[in-house]
């Protein structure tokens, strides 16, 4: 394995946390920036410091500008995926008549945000894939004049599946379509830089493979883009300092807040953003490179050694749609239930996911993990 990092985690109460497409645990650093925001808001002078609210949405805009390459500026602060994908949908200057194209099967996540432009004369179509996966093929054939937007998962929950992103845009630009993104259960394990490869937009949450509190996520909209929107809302901290509470101030609107306007309110979350931001940034410190090829190694394990003739593996197996999301299913499907309690039981969680099991480790994860599912789910143990 090519990351030991496990000792930077936990401890897990003496079980095994192979479901972090659930929730990412937080890294010892990050514990440690929680019980820092704790005592400044135990004893909360600190917090009469103008300039800290300034600061700390700063330093987590910079570490996540690092993670996906974009410029720190250009990063909004949000709370979840959610957050993201509504500032969108809601900033957005729709005509009448214009097609939101979504994907059926897909997460709620991704498909809840732009209902509500039913009633606003925006027409929401979803697509239905021939196969397991929406080809970009398929995309193409849906695109009619009146598409506007696309928006999928990249990395889907319930199959592990990764689109390829590339191909996806490629096809969203040539038919002059918005391409947005939903990256919460990729980022932090695979690399993407959005403006590279040509989004439009993507919107994740923190708390799974970031490895962040629950309760923070973040989004990057393509500053050309991003300066057609309408405002969302209008925030006094965006606009103002508590310092200039001190003297005369005006209520003008800045026109030069870039992402920042669409920021989350109280953008300066300190109990989550401080420690998100330590997150952030020890995944930084680790190498995505790094974290990837560790996670898809404790995957390509488990994928190896469970016996395939009791179960089926429904998440992709190698290349490039293999994420460390590996689904399985029971070929006796009374059975998987019972596979996940049993798991349970002997203190190793996954998820079950519309009947199937899911197991997700990450960076925190090693072999002796994998092992200990494999004992209890292959022949001699459930
Ligand atoms: C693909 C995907 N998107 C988003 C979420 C969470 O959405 P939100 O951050 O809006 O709560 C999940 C959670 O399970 C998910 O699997």
């Amino acid at each position: 394995m090519s990351l030991q990092v496990s000792g930077d985690f936990g401890p897990f109460d003496g079980r095994v946390w192979l479901n972090c497409s659930h929730q990412g645990p937080l890294p010892k650093v990050a514990v440690a920036a929680a019980h820092q925001a704790v005592e400044m808001k135990t004893a909360p002078h600190p917090m009469t410091r103008a300039a800290l609210f300034r600061e700390v949405p700063h330093r987590l805009r910079t570490a996540l500008g690092r993670l996906i390459g974009v410029d720190a500026d250009d990063v909004i602060l949000g709370n979840s995926t959610s957050y993201g994908l509504n500032v969108l949908a809601n900033g957005i200057r729709w005509r009448d008549g214009d097609e939101v194209l979504l994907v059926a099967g897909d997460f709620p996540a991704t498909i809840f945000p732009w209902l509500p432009l039913r009633d606003r004369g925006v027409t929401v179509r979803f697509i239905e894939p021939e196969g397991p996966y929406l080809d970009p093929a398929e995309l193409e054939a849906q695109i009619t004049p009146a598409t506007r937007l696309f928006c999928t998962t990249w990395v889907h929950s319930f199959t592990g599946y990764a689109v390829d992103e590339a191909a996806i845009t490629d096809v969203c630009k040539r038919r002059g379509v918005l391409s947005v993104l939903n990256v919460s259960q990729g980022l932090g394990h695979r690399p993407l830089n959005p403006d590279e490869v040509g989004l439009d937009a993507i919107s994740g949450c923190g708390f799974k493979w970031l490895c962040g509190p629950y309760g923070t996520g973040f989004s990057w909209i393509r500053p050309e883009v991003r300066e057609t929107m309408a405002p969302v809302q209008g925030y006094w901290l965006a606009n103002l300092t508590a310092d200039d509470l001190r003297g005369d101030f005006d209520y003008e609107i800045r026109s030069d807040l870039g992402a920042r306007a669409y920021d989350l309110t109280c953008t300066a979350n300190f109990l989550n953003f401080m420690p998100w931001t330590r997150s952030v940034e020890y995944l930084l410190e680790c190498g995505l490179e790094h974290i990837r090829d560790h996670d898809l190694a404790l995957a390509s394990r488990l994928i190896a050694e469970i016996e395939q003739d009791r179960f089926e593996i429904l998440s992709p197996t190698e290349g490039r749609a293999q994420t460390p999301i590996v689904v399985l299913r029971h070929h006796d499907e009374s059975q998987n239930e019972r596979c996940f309690e049993a798991l349970r039981a002997a203190d190793i969680d996954i998820s079950l996911r519309r009947g199937a099991l899911r197991v997700s480790p990450h960076l925190y994860n090693t072999e002796a993990d994998i092992n200990r599912l494999l004992e209890l789910i292959n022949s001699h143990g459930v």
